[in-house]
This record gives C-alpha cells, structure tokens and sequence, in this order.
C-alpha cells in the first residue's frame, strides 16, 4: 500500500511456519483470501490483506540444529521462499511480515502484562516429558509412542491417528522422543497457565451473538466448551526459538505470539505505530480465514487473550476445510503432496488452480477436492472453451473486420434482454463474493460467458460482417464487465483482456455496457487446451535409503563410566580394530550393570554423525533389541573388533549418515533373528540374534 489511509477492513491469513514450503493444501487459503480481498478492493473498499511468516517454536530451533543454521537464518529463507511461491499464484498480500519482529515482542510482552494485571495468569507446577539425550522438554509431536486407547504404535503425543483419540504425551505407553528416540523421563517444570476455564460463559456468549460466524463452526466451539475449557499453558521451557518472558527463563509458547503477528503485520502498515494500530484494530472490521485445524486456537484462545487483555476481537472468521486430491488426503508415496512450486511448474498457468479452487470453495467448512481429471475437463471446457474463447472470438473478429473499432452498441430486443440479464447476474455474483460463496459466483460468471457466446452464435455476424459491428460492441462489453467480474479469481489473465480492451484499470464501478467508438488494442490468445496433469509417485525406497548407507562395525568395550551429568548414560571408550579409541554415549544404565557391560563385543553404527550428549561427544551408537520396556545389547562375542557387520546383499555405506537416516531404515529382530528390511544382518556368515528379545525393534 503506498498511502497510510487507515484500512476499514483488516483481512488475514493463518500465518504459515517459515519452516517448511508452502503446498497446494495451504493455497486453497491463500487463493480463498486473495479472491475475497481482491473483491473489496473492486468494491472501493480500503480493505488490507495482512500475513506474516509464523517464525516460533521448537520445530523451527530442532530444524535449524539440525541444519547447523540459527533459526534466525532459517527463517529469513523460507520468508523469502513463501513470499516468492504466493507471486506465483497472483496472491498479493498489502503486509508479508514475520512474528519475529520488535512490534511483535512487543505486543506479545503486552498482552501477557495486561493478562497478568487482569488476574487471568497464574503459575503451577506440571510434569512433563524431558529427553536427557535431547536436553529438553518434548512438546507433543516430538513424541510418540504407543496409543493408550487402541494400542496403536508410533503414533504422536497429543493425537492418534489410528483411532482419533486425544490424550497427553504422558499417557503414551512406551514414549520415545522423535529426535533421538530416547525414552523420556518425567520432570517437573514451572509454567504460565491462561485461565481459559474463566472465559466459557463469555465465549458462548460471543460465539451465539456473533452471527457472521458459520453455524458449523459455532457448534463446533460451543460443544467443546460445553464439554469444560481447560487452562492454556502460555510457557515453553528452553531450548525453545521465540520471545524470553521477561523476568524469567520461559519462552513465550508459539501460539501466544503467532496470532498477535496479524497485528504486528497491521502495524507494518502502519509505521510501526503501535497506538494507532490498537486504534485502526479496534475501529476495522478483522477478518480471519483460517483452516478448520486451527479453530480451537482461533476461536477459543484468541479471542479470549484479545477480550482479557483488552484489545478488539475478531469480527469475522472464515473456517476452510482441508484438501484432497482424487478424494484422498495428499500423500508423498501417491506423488500428490506437491508444492506450490511444484505445482506451478506442472500447469501452463496458475490461475488455473486459482480458478479450480474458486469453483469448489463455499461458506461451508467443507474439504475441497483436487480432482486432476474434472480440473483439465474444467480447464479446457469452462476456461478456454467457454470464457477465453469469448474473450478471442469477439476481440479478433472486431480486430478483423471493424480495424479494432468499437461502434454505437446493438439496440435490439435481443441485445437489451442480453444487457437485463447481465445487469441481474452482476448483482448476484457480488453478493456471493460477498457472501464467500465462490462456487456459486463461478457458476454465474461462467454462465455470463455462456449468455455471450450464445448471443454471439445466434447473430451469425461471419454473415453479414458489414452489419453487425454493434452486435460486436455488445460482445465487446460483456467482454469488458466479465473480465471485472472475473479479476478476483484470475486477475492475471483479466488484466490482460482489458490490456486488449485498451482499458486502463478496471473496477466494479465500471460496470455496465457503457463501451462505445472505442478502439481495442491488439487481439492474442491467452489461454490454450492444457493435457491431463500427472503426477509421478516417488521410486518406492530412494537410493540414499536403502540399508547400503549403513557402516556396521564389531567393537569392544573396553571401559564403562557413568555420565557425570545424566543418570541414565554411560560413557563408554570401544576398540574399533583400528588402534585408536572410540567414545560413545548410550542410555543403558536402566538395563545393564557397568560390569556386565565391560569386554563385550557389541555391533556400532560406525558411520553415524558423531553428537554431543550431555556435553560429551557420542561417536556412532551401539545396537539393541527394544521390546516394550525391555532392551537387549546385541553381542557377538565371536567377532573380532573391526569385523565388518554386513546385510546381506548390500555394500557398505561410505557416507557419514544423519540419525534421522538411521531411523528411517526399519531394523528389526524376528525369532531372535536380526534383519534389516528383509535382508539378515550377518557377521563372517552368521546371522546376528538376540537371546531374550525375540521380536522387536533393532535401534
Ligand atoms: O497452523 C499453522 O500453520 C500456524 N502457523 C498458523 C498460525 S496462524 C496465527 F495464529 F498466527
Ligand atoms: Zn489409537
């Protein structure tokens, strides 16, 4: 925005993690927004479009290690990156801006300030999963573990995926941390809790007196709230990426300072003012479009820390459901997780999806479906065959026949029955903008195509060219109002019709047939048929996964010493059968005496990037049976150390391989027998066993 009028209307989006790419699932957002803001700002509404990278929390600090870049760095680069994939789909936003900026601390210190001085913070001790390994707490996705409800395994610390269920990562029976897969310990931990609890009479009496909110929605929230609100913890303990509580050693928990971003993105607008955005906040009329994941946080949470503290809630928000392609959510091995780069590369223009998604988005909180065989059916018939077909066929024929030159219009039955009819469905088609029902406004814009093209056949003007100029004219003007009327959807191609049109900008005050003796510019095609998209699913196991990326070596522990800072870590020194000595960390106090430890020959995963643990440098990791609570170290005492540990039928791994890796490939134990994969795990010819392990885990 180049002027700092104060905006009537502030309209968001959830604010995407900047760290991670955007996919064709978070377009439909972004498209849905863009399209609705887009409409205001035809309508001559001072409407702004805010958003912001959401730049907090642990996976963004876990991802950054693990990179060995500062979040700070990571974060600007997938800004950048997001920024350049929304260009892509024509989604122009009036303020990108991140949460992790001075405003945002900021307005995030005071709000936590107000809440505390209102009484709605209180402090309480909590237990909570802490990996020594990983030296930290494990927020809910950075453990999984056992379902307590269907016995499920590997499933996530807050949900299950299996059978829907919601618990505490401590309910989790058999937790492992994601990182490292240690297993986690329970430790105690001081932290800031909201008073949600308080806030359930407010709330139902916001949602049911706020009648812009879809019912689903509303019912939604009023159940949960009637099934009782907990407290929210507000805190996060370190390591942890996001703003420090001052005066203390907590962070700010990601989704306290997130939605103040939509805020802090205002503010950009508005040099940074912090009074007069609380102003322009209070006087606007907000609106949020979010995803039905995050209605819990936005219609619960948000609002009641906004009222707590003092500030304006929402007006508006606008719940989208989630996206399927062919009826069956994304999926990497499907080959139809793609994202907006990818996908922008596979079609000839990206207002096709805006297009698509356009066709397919209602009010309701309902899913969308990417359907690849109605989005080219779609395509070709509604797009070319019926919109940029019109466009062409009118323009090239006046271009032709009248040398670019509009005349009076027709004034015919015909052609004023043609003008009523627009003149209605205009008004329709605003109201479902209007309305967020853009399903139905592609179905009257298509329509208004149709109504020309007809119009167009039934004069027949290749008969009487030198007659039919004011036929053409009418064409020229519905022409003119479809590509108005069209702009929120695809305003690319519409701002190149009116370029052929030889109009400046257009808005809906533009509206009507009032082209006439005007000259046209230069007639192109814009749009051409498309082929059916496809999509090419993933070799089944790439390359750099499969078990020939794995050194196994035989070594001999030659000292056991507990860690001086962890109680369930030895340090132990190996001979590897090269001469020199090796060190690893290994969390088997709970299972072994150092005693029973010492001169075994055990296998390592020798070629494993070497990590700190607890402050010592843990050089491979040895290999154990896992079975529930149990834990087996596989030995071999006829090896020597340095023999090499082959799977059967592939090389060795030369590369030094991430833990990640490690974990990716799937090592089992099976009648007490060792594989990875299918393949046997052998040292000199012999398959490697467990003796009180049968079946398990190898890790
Ligand atoms: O769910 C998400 O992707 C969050 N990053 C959305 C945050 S929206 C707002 F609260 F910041
Ligand atoms: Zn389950």
């Amino acid at each position: 925005m180049t002027e700092t009028t104060n905006p009537d209307i502030v309209v968001t989006s959830a604010l995407p993690y900047a760290n991670g790419p955007i996919h064709i699932g978070h377009l439909v957002e972004y498209i849905q927004t863009d399209i609705y803001v887009r409409y205001l700002k035809l309508a001559g509404k001072n409407a702004v479009y805010c958003c912001a990278g959401d730049t907090h929390g642990t996976p963004i600090e876990v991802n950054a290690r693990k990179e060995g870049v500062s979040p700070e760095e990571l974060v600007a680069r997938f800004l950048q990156e997001h920024q350049d994939d929304f260009a892509k789909y024509n989604i122009e936003f009036d303020s990108y801006y991140t949460t992790n900026s001075e405003e945002n601390r900021k307005l995030s210190e005071g709000v936590f300030d107000a809440l505390v001085k209102a009484g709605l913070v209180y402090e309480k001790e909590i237990e909570q999963l802490y990996s020594e390994k990983d030296e930290r707490f494990l927020p809910d996705r950075f453990v999984k573990g056992t379902c307590p409800k269907c016995e499920a395994p590997d499933q996530y610390g807050d949900v299950c995926e299996k059978c829907g269920a919601t618990y505490k990562p401590t309910d989790l029976i058999d937790p492992y941390s994601v990182i490292s897969k240690d297993k986690p310990v329970l430790k105690k931990t001081q932290h800031f809790f909201f008073k949600l609890s308080d806030y359930s009479d407010w709330l139902r009496d916001w949602l049911t007196t706020n009648k812009r909110l879809q019912p689903e929605v509303r019912n939604q929230m009023l159940g949960w709230i009637e099934k009782g609100l907990e407290d929210w913890c507000i805190s996060r303990d370190g390591p942890y990426f996001g703003f420090k509580i001052p005066g203390t050693e907590k962070y700010f928990y990601v989704w306290l300072d997130a939605p103040i971003g939509y805020i802090s993105s205002l503010s950009n607008l508005l040099d940074k003012n912090l009074e007069k955005t609380k102003q322009v906040w209070a006087d606007a009329d907000v609106q949020h479009f979010i995803g039905k994941d995050i209605t819990y946080f936005h219609l619960l949470f948000w609002p009641a820390t906004l009222h707590g503290a003092g500030w304006k809630v929402p007006d508006n928000l606008v719940v989208h459901g989630f996206l399927t392609v062919d009826g069956e959510k994304m999926s990497k091995s499907r080959g139809t997780f793609l994202t907006a780069a990818e996908f922008a590369d596979k079609i000839a223009d990206t207002e096709f999806l805006r297009f698509y998604y356009a066709a397919n988005l209602g009010h309701a909180m309902t899913d969308v479906d990417l359907n690849i065989n109605d989005f080219t059916e779609r395509v070709n018939k509604e797009l070319v065959g019926n919109v940029a077909n019109l466009v062409y066929r009118t323009l090239s024929f006046i271009n032709k026949n009248y040398d670019s030159k509009l005349s009076g219009k027709a004034a015919d039955d015909k052609a004023k029955a043609l003008e009523e009819q627009v003149k209605e469905k205009e008004k329709n088609i605003l109201a479902h903008y209007e309305n967020y029902e853009f399903r139905k406004a592609v179905q009257e814009l298509l329509h208004l195509a149709d109504l020309g093209n007809q119009y167009f056949q039934a004069a027949e003007p290749w008969k009487n060219k030198e007659t039919s100029q004011a036929v053409l004219t009418t064409c020229a003007n519905l022409v003119k109002d479809l590509s108005i009327l069209l702009s929120p959807i695809v305003p690319g191609f519409c701002e190149k019709v009116q370029q052929q049109l030889n109009l400046g900008e257009q808005t809906f005050a533009d509206l009507g047939f009032t082209l006439e003796n005007h000259e046209l510019g230069t007639p192109e095609i814009l749009w051409r048929p498309i082929e059916p998209l496809e999509f090419d699913a993933p070799e089944k196991e790439s390359a750099d996964l499969s078990p020939a990326i794995l050194d196994l070596r035989v070594v001999k522990i030659t000292n056991v010493e507990l860690h001086p800072k962890a109680d369930k870590l030895y340090i132990l020194t190996l001979d590897d059968g090269s001469g020199e000595e090796r060190t690893i960390v290994s969390s088997l106090v709970p299972y072994y005496k150092a005693e029973e430890l010492q001169d075994k020959n055990i296998i390592l995963v020798h070629n494993l990037e070497p990590a700190k643990l607890r402050g010592v440098l843990s050089q491979g990791m040895l290999l154990c049976a896992e079975k529930d609570d149990q834990c087996e170290l596989l030995v071999v005492p006829d090896a020597q150390p340095g023999d090499h540990v082959v799977i059967e039928g592939f090389e060795r791994g030369e590369k030094e391989i991430s833990i990640d890796d490690f974990f990716k490939l799937n090592l089992t134990v099976r009648e007490n027998k060792v594989y990875c994969e299918d393949a046997r795990v052998l040292v000199n010819d012999t398959q490697v066993t467990s003796t009180q392990i049968a079946n398990g885990k190898v890790d």
